[in-house]
């Protein structure tokens, strides 16, 4: 039973909540550093803290973290890799509308309980065929179901055989035939289906593929044992992937706010690409540019809003209520928040605009809070005491920075000096511009033209992987809602209280007068 609060009137005087805090300090802007959070009477051990957010019906999180849209941080590897940790990556769209496609298809196709729609193969195709779908759609897997034309299962195509040795034989010719391959009716699932296989797993030592089939013995499904045994050991894990309710890993992509060549927006174009990442079951699209709260960034919103009423939409950056309101009247569900704070950012300095952050995020909060739709703190974020701030007023928040040395980002890793870097650039940098970026900020894509970059081509030491990195940076999301009380992020952010810190005071803060043998991390 929750015992009563010991409180004290004097601590209100000195730690106040936001709604006295952040109009007392309205002079000036506040980020991360310049604040910090006053401990709460706990009952609540770090462990046990829920870090769940929902960012829009039909868009929930199992961890409040996402990685940001950006060519050096997510693409399909980082996707599933949030995923799988429970939260959510943001498919950048410096690509190929297809190539984007083809990333999304990957991170929906990764693991699966029931693999409702497994891909098929036809007899008379050649293996050669079967090759090169898989390196076009780069399928990690290479075991397919043989079926006729009318969806009658003939067989199984086994990895065994998927190789350019027996490119010009015919998949006829080298299937597992029907009478050999293992399958269950479709009716025996019942309630548990992945208990159902896991037991017929165990019962067959040595097969690894199990295919569902209707009465007329039309293919319905597959189970593939190390999905099913991923899945059973996930249900002990207190952060689960993230999963639509087909149980695929769920899946954001970045889309722009696209012109034609008259300069007006390509309404018809922007349709079509969500219509087809819709179709690949992405499961929320981000508009994502760098100045929000503008007309292009809305109308694109509400041409995407009217064509898929249900589908979870981000859009930004913004900084400021008005805007937040602006994108919310225009069906955005989730906003994001930041202009300048990112690590590799250089639009406060070029442009000589953008709020810092946590200012920014109070604004955009309260004005969400009107509105109903949730916001996304986006950039500046550098280590977990951040994220516990920012998650006191935003319900989710993005990094770039902290994921670009994972193993899981694109790009090569190189060496300098003995030590290992992946590269890590601003959308705005002149490289990413050039690349295709250039729309997110507001320039003409036309390559003879000069661009003002609003970003620097980086490096970033090559850090553990994103489990590691991200079970550092839980550990002190948790850690922070413990001394909070807040057993949830609902409860973190009522129960933030905030005073200013000086240089002092952050010096305090770090460690000081040691000689350190070993960091935290
Ligand atoms: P962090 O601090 O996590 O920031 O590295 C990542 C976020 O920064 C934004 N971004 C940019 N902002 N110029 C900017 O002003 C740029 O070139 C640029 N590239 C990315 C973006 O919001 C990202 O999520």
């Amino acid at each position: 039973m929750a015992t009563s609060q010991p409180t004290s009137p004097l601590d209100g005087q000195f730690y106040q909540a936001a709604d006295e805090f952040f109009p007392a300090n309205r002079q000036i802007a506040l980020t991360y550093d310049d604040v910090t959070l006053a401990t709460q009477f706990s009952e609540v051990l770090p462990r046990d803290t829920q870090l769940d957010t929902t960012l829009a019906e039909g868009l929930a999180l199992n961890i409040p973290v996402i990685s940001s849209d950006m060519d050096t941080v997510t693409e399909a590897g980082m996707a599933i890799a949030m995923a799988l940790n429970g939260g959510l990556g943001l498919i950048h769209y410096n690509m190929s509308e297809k190539q984007q496609l083809s990333e999304v298809d990957r991170v929906k196709h990764h693991v699966h309980g029931l693999i409702k729609e497994p891909i098929q193969v036809a007899p008379d195709q050649f293996i050669g065929d079967v090759l090169k779908m898989m390196e076009e759609r780069r399928f990690a897997f290479s075991t397919f179901p043989v079926v006729d034309a009318g969806g009658k299962l003939l067989g199984l195509l086994s990895g065994h055989v998927v190789k350019p040795r027996y490119a010009k034989r015919k998949v006829a010719d080298a299937l597992t035939p029907r009478s050999q391959v293992h399958t269950v009716n479709v009716k025996e699932l019942a309630q548990n289906p992945i208990a159902r296989a896991d037991k017929f797993f165990t019962d067959h030592p040595g097969i690894h593929k199990l295919l569902v089939v209707d009465d007329n013995d039309h293919l319905q499904g597959l189970f593939t044992m190390s999905d099913v045994e991923r899945i059973t050991q996930e249900r002990a894990a207190q952060f689960r992937p993230a999963r639509d309710s087909r149980f695929r890993l769920i899946c954001g992509a970045a889309v722009s706010a696209t012109r034609n060549m008259f300069g007006e927006l390509d309404r018809k174009r922007i349709l079509a690409h969500v219509s087809e990442l819709v179709e690949r079951g992405v499961d929320a699209v981000a508009v994502s540019t760098a100045h929000g709260f503008s007309k292009g960034v809305g109308e694109t919103v509400k041409t995407i809003r009217s064509a898929f009423p249900h589908l979870p939409l981000l859009a930004g950056n913004v900084t400021s209520a008005a805007a937040v309101e602006y994108l919310a009247d225009c069906g955005a569900n989730a906003i994001k928040v930041g202009q300048g704070p990112g690590s590799i950012c250089t639009t406060r300095v070029v442009a000589g605009v953008g709020i810092p952050q946590l200012t920014a995020l109070y604004v955009a909060s309260r004005a969400a809070a009107g509105k109903r739709v949730s916001i996304i703190a986006d950039g500046g974020i550098t280590k977990s005491g951040d994220i516990v701030k920012a998650l006191t007023l935003a319900q989710a928040v993005i990094c770039g920075g902290l994921f670009a040395g994972c193993p899981e980002a694109p790009g090569q890793i190189m060496e300098i000096n003995g030590k290992l870097y992946k590269q890590y650039r601003g959308m705005g940098s002149l490289a990413a511009m050039k690349a295709g970026a250039a729309a997110r900020y507001g320039h003409s894509s036309d390559a003879n033209r000069k661009l003002a970059a609003e970003g620097v081509e980086a490096l970033k030491e090559v850090s553990g992987s994103i489990d590691n990195v991200l079970t550092q940076l839980i550990g002190g999301i948790q850690s922070g809602m413990g001394y909070l009380g807040a057993a949830n992020l609902v409860q973190l952010r009522e129960k933030a209280r905030y005073t200013r810190v000086t240089a002092a005071g952050m010096r305090e803060a770090n460690t000081h007068d040691v000689v350190e043998v070993r960091t935290g991390a």
